[in-house]
């Protein structure tokens, strides 16, 4: 079983697809990260992320990034990923990765932008997670905050806005919600909430589909 869960900018998709991950015992994959270490390893090199094929080497030895730098998480590194998530031969140097995780037995969770209509079109059960811009960007400088990480929530939020226009915009896998996705809005959802709501759209969906 593959469950995708798709979503803008710190929706909350990750937090939430590790927990059903877990409570399925299914394998989890943070499509992201892959995005942010080809952005951070072109930063790295001193490189422009808005330079193709800087970005298409970066992704072609993304393996040098190790999937828990804590640098991952870091507001320059989302803003990196961003602009290499736009590269068409970025997004095709990583989706076999991508497939062969989602494939593995029993089953897999992989949360991003585009699982749901490009990676997973197959999927059995699609999310489309969503919150407020506002709430959105509260929860990304908390979390950003409380890693120690100087930042305003203005810069935040604006950097939410261009990011999310930057993903709906792109030619290659723009983040839309696919036809046969469930949407969850999280603006007035806890974790908790948001898994109890999930976990019923996953139950309900897979009934359906084996009655
Ligand atoms: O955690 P946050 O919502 O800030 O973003 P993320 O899931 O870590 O993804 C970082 C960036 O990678 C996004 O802004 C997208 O541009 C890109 N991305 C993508 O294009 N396709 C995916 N499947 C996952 C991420």
């Amino acid at each position: 079983m593959i469950i995708a869960v798709d979503g803008p900018v710190a929706a909350g998709k990750g937090t939430l697809a590790r927990r059903i991950a877990s409570q399925y015992g299914l394998v989890y994959l943070d499509t992201g990260a892959l995005y942010r270490a080809v952005g951070l390893l072109v930063l790295r090199r001193g490189q422009d992320p808005n330079d193709q094929e800087a970005a298409l080497k970066a992704a072609q030895s993304v393996s040098e990034i190790s999937l828990e730098d804590p640098e991952l998480r870091k507001e320059e590194t989302g803003n990196a990923a961003s602009v290499v998530a736009a590269n068409q031969d970025v997004r095709a140097a990583l989706l076999d990765y991508q497939r062969n995780i989602a494939n593995q037995k029993p089953g897999a969770v992989l949360d991003g932008r585009d699982i749901g209509t490009v990676v997973c079109p197959e999927a059995e059960v699609k999310l489309f997670v969503t919150a407020s811009a506002e709430t959105r960007a509260k929860r990304r400088f908390e979390e950003l905050k409380s890693k120690g990480e100087d930042v305003s929530p203005e810069d935040i939020l604006a950097d939410l806005k261009q990011r999310d226009a930057r993903d709906q915009g792109r030619n290659s896998a723009p983040l839309v919600q696919a036809e046969d996705a469930h949407l969850l809005d999280t603006t007035k959802l806890d974790i908790e909430a948001a898994l109890a709501a999930a976990c019923r759209i996953i139950e309900e969906t897979v009934s359906a589909q084996s009655g």
